[in-house]
């Protein structure tokens, strides 16, 4: 349900305006999208949050995890989105790698997202030990998403995709990660894959927006992929994902109705066909009738003599390229 009223024309939603939301406890909404035409039904259905995430490489792109997608890659697809979406939030993932190496470079890809991409806001894996760089980065007037609990571009260091935050000592490292980053100034923050309980707890504790994935109904907002909730990923979904739709066998059964459509002659039908003027039809009747007045020996006749003056021409321009200078000089 959009909280805007029926009749009211919908307002750009902002960095600013998702604080509002936590302050009036107005849920916060959040999809992926990462094309033109996904990103236009995600912004214009009345989503708070586009977000260009880095599962792009596995959704979009067949790769096996999110770290082989590169910054052009995502700069693609955030250019795609960024010409769709008008009202909502347009958050871009930093890929593994951008903002590993140093804090230059990190604040420079970072840049290339807001000048390139249109991106309103970057999204950082990490808590704590990421704050310090997300700090620059706000400096350089690009607003920055967190992102901690089960962060994908770790999965080598975590050994899988696990839900984090089961034990104390794992819930107090979330809490400084969750801390750390809402002194950092981050403009939002997403909580993926960590126990409804913590989520509730981080969500009370910050100022910062929290945006749940696999974190319980108490954060302060919901995203899912959006290939997940349309049934688009070929893989068995993880328990928080709530499918809305089955787009495969949409897609499918479209596919497979023009195949059969094509092969049984059932497309295109006249209907789907263009056709000519009438003016044009009826010289063309007129021509084929005279064509069809001529005897058939002297419509032989003149196909014979236009294949000789055929001929000729071919066999002058092949002179004509052995005089060639080119052709003296070739070994
Ligand atoms: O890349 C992504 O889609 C994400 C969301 C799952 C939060 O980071």
């Amino acid at each position: 349900m959009s909280l805007t009223p029926i009749g009211e024309p919908r307002r750009k939603i902002s960095v600013a305006s998702l604080r509002e939301n936590k302050q009036h406890h107005q849920p916060i909404t959040c999809l992926t999208a990462y094309d033109y035409a996904s990103a236009r039904l995600v912004d214009e259905a009345g989503i708070d949050i586009v977000l260009v995430g880095d599962s792009l490489a596995m959704t979009m792109l067949g790769y096996e995890n999110t770290l082989s997608v590169t910054i052009d890659e995502m700069m693609h697809h955030t250019k795609a989105v960024r010409r769709a979406v008008k009202h909502a939030l347009l958050i871009a993932d930093m890929p593994y790698g951008s903002y590993h190496v140093s804090v230059d470079e990190a604040i420079r890809n970072a840049a290339r997202y807001v000048k390139e991409g249109g991106a309103e806001a970057v999204k950082i894996e990490g808590g704590a030990k990421r704050a310090d760089l997300i700090r620059q980065i706000i400096d350089a007037e690009i607003p920055v998403a967190g992102h901690i609990g089960l962060t994908p571009q770790s999965v080598n260091v975590m050994g899988g995709y696990k839900v984090q935050g089961k034990n104390l000592s794992a819930i107090e490292q979330l809490m400084r990660d969750a801390v750390a980053l809402d002194r950092a100034g981050v403009s939002c923050m997403f909580l993926e894959g960590i126990p409804r309980e913590v989520a509730a707890m981080i969500t009370a504790e910050v100022e910062t927006p929290t945006i749940g994935i696999g974190a319980g109904p108490e954060c302060d907002g919901q995203v899912l992929v959006f290939h997940d909730i349309l049934n688009l990923t070929f893989q068995t979904p993880a328990k928080f994902v709530r499918r809305y739709a089955d787009a495969a066998s949409v897609i499918s059964q479209a596919v497979q109705n023009f195949r059969a459509d094509v092969m049984s002659h059932q497309y295109p039908s006249d209907a789907e066909s263009y056709h000519l003027p009438k003016e044009t039809q009826a010289a063309l009747e007129t021509m084929i009738e005279t064509i069809n007045g001529v005897p058939l020996e002297k419509v032989g006749a003149e196909i014979l003599a236009m294949q000789t003056r055929l001929q000729a021409s071919l066999q002058t321009t092949a002179l004509l390229a052995k005089t060639s200078l080119v052709y003296f000089l070739s070994p």
